[in-house]
């Protein structure tokens, strides 16, 4: 099989398409024929060698391809050869074969193509998780989403409306991208772009919340933004923290969650597909469910031939992307 292959971290130059012996499906794992691969931003920082997680090199990178079962190893019940899926693998993506456990494939509905199945891995389970799991949310609660035109951010907003938020704020720090956070259903923006965002964060949540504040902030961001929202939050509000793309992973000092009985947690979405993966099946039931009710849609996406993983690397790493990239090993 053709795979991108990786020999050193975060050299460009050690890397390219190779052919490589297809994997065969071990004891409860399935074989699946790689239609579209998404290119993440963790994806990025796994290939500089920067995760928390370094893969032995040389590694495939790749998380969260769709594609079409091919064969299924001893012990996996419930998918046969040709059924249609998302298969959340950790590496191994981007090729034409990847070997994932069985309890991390999940069936397509037949609506959903593999570009759009793609494009929404990674980031529909990292903000349902947050949402559900870490937050808690409940119907009529008010969020505010942070890094609200990225992946997940784009996924929070509308998972929270499907969830039945009665209010969903949009963190933007490029006011050119507000359309984009509206027409994924925010009600309105929060404008990043704003010095002094820790007051002005919390200004613009206020005046939107008739001066109540949040119920829940999901925060992919970290840095000045985290400081104005953990200021937005209501009395009995959660934050999730789910990354640092602002680039400063903020301090917080533990009287704040005491004085206003805040919540601040964290999410880390492999590990709850190591440790609980029934609750990532349930996940990806419901995000599928809403998506055949028209209540989410497949953020925009650009579809590129794996041989140009480079440049679609490159577009990922220089940010401002409107689209998912999206990589098709068979093209
Ligand atoms: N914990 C987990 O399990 C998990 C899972 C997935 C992702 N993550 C992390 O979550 C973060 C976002 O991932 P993603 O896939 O959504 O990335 P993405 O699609 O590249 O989106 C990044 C977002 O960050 C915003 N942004 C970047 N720099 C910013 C800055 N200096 N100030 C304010 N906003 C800024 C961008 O907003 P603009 O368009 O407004 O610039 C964009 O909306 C990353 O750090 C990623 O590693 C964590």
């Amino acid at each position: 099989m053709r795979a991108v292959t990786v020999h050193e971290f975060g050299n460009l130059d050690k890397a390219g398409v190779e052919e490589r012996e297809d994997p065969r499906p071990g004891e409860g794992e399935v074989l699946v024929e790689v239609r579209a691969a998404p290119v993440n931003y963790v994806d990025l920082v796994t290939f500089r060698g920067e995760y928390q997680f370094k893969p032995t090199l040389p590694y495939v990178p790749g998380k969260g391809p769709s594609g079409v079962v091919r064969a299924v190893g001893v012990g996996v019940h419930g998918l046969a050869p040709g059924d249609r899926v998302l298969a959340m693998a950790e590496y191994g993506g981007y090729a034409e074969l990847v070997a994932v456990d069985h309890r991390q494939v999940y069936r397509l509905p037949d609506a959903l193509s593999f570009v759009d199945a793609a494009s929404m891995s990674l980031g529909f389970d990292t903000a349902w998780m947050a949402l559900r799991d870490r937050a808690r949310i409940r119907p009529g609660e008010t969020v505010l989403v942070l890094g609200a035109t990225g992946a997940v951010g784009l996924a929070a907003v509308q998972l929270a409306r499907a969830m039945g938020a009665r209010l969903v704020l949009a963190g933007v720090s490029r006011p050119e991208r507000f359309a984009a956070a509206a027409a994924a259903g925010a009600h309105a923006m929060v404008d990043l772009s704003r010095p002094d965002l820790r007051n002005a964060v919390r200004e613009q949540v206020l005046a939107a919340t008739d001066g109540q504040g949040v119920d829940v902030v999901i925060d992919p961001l970290g840095g000045d933004p985290f400081d104005g929202a953990v200021r937005s939050l209501t009395w009995r509000g959660r934050l999730v923290v789910i990354g640092f793309a602002a680039g400063r992973i903020p301090v917080l000092k533990a009287n704040y969650p005491l004085l206003k009985n805040i919540e601040i947690s964290g999410l880390q979405i492999s590990d709850y597909r190591k440790r609980l993966p029934e609750l990532v099946a349930e996940c990806y039931r419901e995000v599928f469910a809403f998506y055949e009710q028209g209540l989410v849609t497949a953020p925009p996406s650009t579809a590129v031939p794996l041989t140009e993983w480079k440049t679609a690397f490159r577009t990922v790493a220089e940010g401002g992307a409107t689209s998912r990239q999206v990589l098709l090993p068979t093209a």
